[in-house]
């Protein structure tokens, strides 16, 4: 499953729609019934309205009616060029992953098939804020 996604987020990668950063980030997610997404950042002349990769992944698996992710891996870097470092996501991601994949989601950083790192959303997104403190 790891190999897996690291290969579908280095994929989503060429897809990046990035004028203004120039910086192409791929995602892929896989669900808890195992099917995969990946998504890519599709950036805006209006910077805010920018998507990043994580997330466009993530929407992609909930708008088909997956409600749960139990691992995403993360691949940034200039586009044309493989990553020279790991592509940690950003803040609203993080919360976002939170959502649809709870503290031990499985988060996988990437630069390249052989090196990656892992973590748990817990450890990137420590005490964070979830629908069970509203409930
Ligand atoms: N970006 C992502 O796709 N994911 C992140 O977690 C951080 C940032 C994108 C947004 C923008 O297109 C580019 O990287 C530079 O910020």
């Amino acid at each position: 499953m790891t190999k897996e996604l690291i290969a579908m987020a280095l994929e989503a990668r060429k897809n990046a729609y990035v004028p203004y950063s120039h910086y192409a980030v791929g995602a892929a997610v896989l669900t808890e019934n195992g099917s995969f997404f990946k998504g890519c950042n599709i950036e805006n002349a209006s910077y805010g309205a920018t998507n990043c990769a994580e997330r466009t992944a993530i929407f992609k698996a909930v708008s088909e009616g997956h409600r749960r992710i139990t691992a995403i891996a993360v691949a940034g870097g200039m586009a044309g060029e493989e990553p020279v470092d790991y592509a940690y996501p950003c803040g609203i991601c993080r919360q976002v992953i939170k959502e649809f994949g709870g503290d031990d989601c499985k988060v996988i950083v990437v630069k390249n098939e052989t090196d990656y790192q892992e973590y748990t959303l817990a450890e990137l997104l420590p005490h964070g804020f979830g629908g069970e403190s509203i409930r």
